[in-house]
């Protein structure tokens, strides 16, 4: 059956592993002249590996070597072999370009149908798909990944909020497939509209695509009614579905090791840190035809732990922040999910918020702009300015808004408004 999740050990996992390691890493020096410089440079070769471990003696990649390599360099095949072409617009400059030969694309359809069936859904469930579809992966990997599976897909896209809602009333999905900052807009659309979210016909959340926190999952479940579980991915190792929530379980995102090899490095001295340890999540492909990567620097930080609802399957936990997300406050650093969990405990605010960055003399100034649920209070933006004093340990400035006086996005959400 497709998305069968494989009951596979630890040992014999590692051992595929290794083989497909070995493969990769060939690959790459024999087909993708900036692997082949980057080996030489670093003294090593495909052959020097002989057991996991020696992975850390090779170089990491960045985006900055894709988008040097800009747009077909990194590719291990002729472009003829190309299927099909993503991109991830970031933002500085170029773009980095994705590429997927036939096969990768059936991995990939794979994997997210093993994602999705992880996250409790079956064949025959309506799909509601409002991640973008285009060149960001979330909208199609998505989409072949429910086909896959034997769903029926309701391709909506993001946006038009509410024809979503009308889409959700009349076509009744049993799992929607969207950004948590997204679903709270259709959230809140459909009590605009006086339907009362609890009944309607969902009962899974696959949110992903940005940092959202344990808090707002508690959130989102107590308002939807539904369950809500987290999908990780990224464009230049795949795109959605490199690890998955399992239902189950809830605790953390299973790695789909059979086909991405993890790492967790010091982001500063790049040291390779043990299981356990939170720091810099690093990539390598095990399968990927068209675009292999070797060691490639997330910059989402998180922590590698044992598997639990799929034990061969290492977790990762809920991604804290991107190392760019990162904002240093009279030398504190800040990450948007701490301000988020902070929010979540103030009753009355909304999770709708931006953090504005300012520097009006010589040190960095923290405003959190947020909504209130219903008409300001006072006493709200004061309660806010506590937490965070006391749980994050800098002094912000809070603005509570009007309800839905902030923009919403339609897909990743912007939490940092950098003014300095
Ligand atoms: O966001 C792929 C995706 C689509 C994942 C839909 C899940 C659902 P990119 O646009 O290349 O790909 O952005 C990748 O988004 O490095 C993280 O910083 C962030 N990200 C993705 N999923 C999560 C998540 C897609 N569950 C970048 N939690 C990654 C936190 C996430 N951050």
């Amino acid at each position: 059956m497709s998305g069968e999740i494989p009951d596979i050990d630890r040992a014999a996992l590692e051992a595929l592993q290794l083989r497909r390691l070995r493969a990769t890493l060939e690959r790459a020096w024999e087909h993708v002249p900036h692997h082949r410089r980057a080996f030489e440079a670093a003294g090593v070769h495909p052959r020097d590996l002989t057991v996991l471990t020696d992975l850390g003696r090779f170089p990491f990649t960045t985006k900055a070597d894709l988008r040097a390599n800009y747009p077909f360099g990194m590719f291990a095949v002729p472009r003829d072999q190309v299927n099909r072409i993503h991109a991830s617009s970031g933002t500085t400059g170029k773009p980095t370009v994705v590429g997927y030969t036939a096969d990768d694309l059936d991995a990939w359809s794979e994997l997210m149908a093993r994602s999705i069936r992880a996250a409790g859904g079956r064949p025959g469930d309506v799909v509601h798909v409002a991640y973008g579809y285009g060149l960001f992966t979330g909208g199609l990997g998505a989409h072949y990944g429910a086909e896959r599976l034997g769903c029926t897909v309701v391709p909506v896209s993001g946006g038009m909020t509410p024809r979503q809602v009308q889409l959700i009333t009349d076509f009744e999905p049993r799992i929607i497939m969207v950004t948590p900052s997204y679903f709270l807009a259709i959230l809140d659309e459909m009590e605009a509209q006086g339907i009362n979210p609890r009944r309607t016909s969902l009962e899974i959340g696959i949110f992903g695509a940005e940092p959202w926190t344990d808090e707002m999952r508690r959130a989102i479940e107590a308002r939807a009614g539904i369950r809500a579980v987290d999908i990780y991915g990224l464009s230049e190792v795949m795109g959605p579905g490199v690890s998955q929530e399992a239902a189950a379980t809830q605790d953390g995102l299973h790695v789909w090791e059979d086909h991405f090899l993890p790492e967790i490095i010091d982001p500063v001295t790049h040291e390779v840190l043990p299981d356990g340890s939170e720091g810099e999540l690093v990539f390598t492909s095990l399968t990927k035809q068209a675009m292999p990567v070797v060691r490639y620097r997330t910059r989402d930080l998180t922590t590698l732990l044992p598997g639990t609802a799929y034990p061969a399957f290492r977790r990762m936990r809920k991604v804290t922040g991107r190392t760019d997300d990162m904002m240093i406050v009279r030398g504190v650093n800040v990450f948007p999910t701490q301000i988020e969990e902070q929010i979540l405990a103030v009753p009355g605010l909304a999770p709708h918020y931006l953090c504005v960055l300012t520097r009006p003399g010589s040190l960095d100034e923290l405003t959190v702009r947020v909504e209130s649920q219903e008409h300001p209070d006072p006493t709200l933006g004061a309660a806010l300015v506590e937490r965070i004093k006391q749980h994050v340990g800098v002094t912000a400035r809070v603005e509570v808004v009007e309800p839905h006086a902030l923009t919403r996005s339609l897909g990743k959400a912007k939490r940092i408004d950098d003014q300095r």
